[in-house]
């Protein structure tokens, strides 16, 4: 299973992913990031675990068509079976969703479809959670469609809220869930018991 990266800034759920892979406890091949920011900390966790990474974006591509076409040569060009979205945060184009439907997972920090949707990403999700006064957030990774949030979940994971929880520390416990759910998910379906596809 070769895995396509799509991430924007930190890049920490890419970089668990194919140390997992290097170990050999995800049988699978990360083989490509495409980076939409040129300065997102991504871009130097790929080169140093020695993953080609392609910056691509309204920049290099004005025409958000030619845009949607690149990114999908360079998926193809590099054998992608499955993408995964490691804080991406833009809208996928028609034509990589169509090629990869239902092949694109994302991660996203709560139980969606709580604290979801358009604006909901980094610390606005868990500042709604604590606002919610919620006891129980967690992580979820679903299929990617058109809509923010909203293809179907393949698996979820809980994280407890603790009393006086602070947004900061909420984040941290939920990321450190993230990054060992991210790859057990991938893992079962390289290994078939996740039917995606
Ligand atoms: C993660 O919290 C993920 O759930 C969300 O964006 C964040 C990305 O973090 N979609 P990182 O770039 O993987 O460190």
């Amino acid at each position: 299973m070769n895995l396509g990266f799509l991430a924007s800034h930190r890049g920490s759920n890419m970089q668990a992913v194919v140390a997992a892979c290097r170990a050999g406890a995800l049988a699978a091949n990360p083989v490509v990031l495409i980076c939409n920011n040129r300065s997102a900390e991504a871009l130097a966790r790929a080169e140093a675990q020695g993953v080609t990474a392609v910056v691509l974006n309204a920049a290099t591509h004005p025409d958000p068509d030619m845009l949607d076409s690149a990114m999908l040569e360079i998926l193809q060009r590099h054998g992608c079976d499955v993408i995964v979205l490691a804080g991406f945060m833009k809208k996928i184009g028609p034509r990589v969703l169509a090629a990869y439907a239902d092949r694109i997972i994302n991660i996203h920090p709560s139980l969606l479809p709580k604290h979801g949707g358009r604006g909901m990403y980094g610390r606005a999700v868990h500042e709604a959670v604590l606002t919610a006064g919620d006891h129980v957030t967690g992580v979820t990774v679903h299929l990617v469609n058109a809509e923010y949030d909203e293809g179907r979940i393949l698996a979820q994971g809980e994280v407890p809220v603790r009393p006086g929880d602070t947004v900061d520390a909420l984040a941290a416990r939920v990321l450190a869930q993230e990054h060992a759910f991210l790859v057990g998910t991938l893992q079962r379906i390289a290994d078939g018991r996740l039917k995606i596809g």
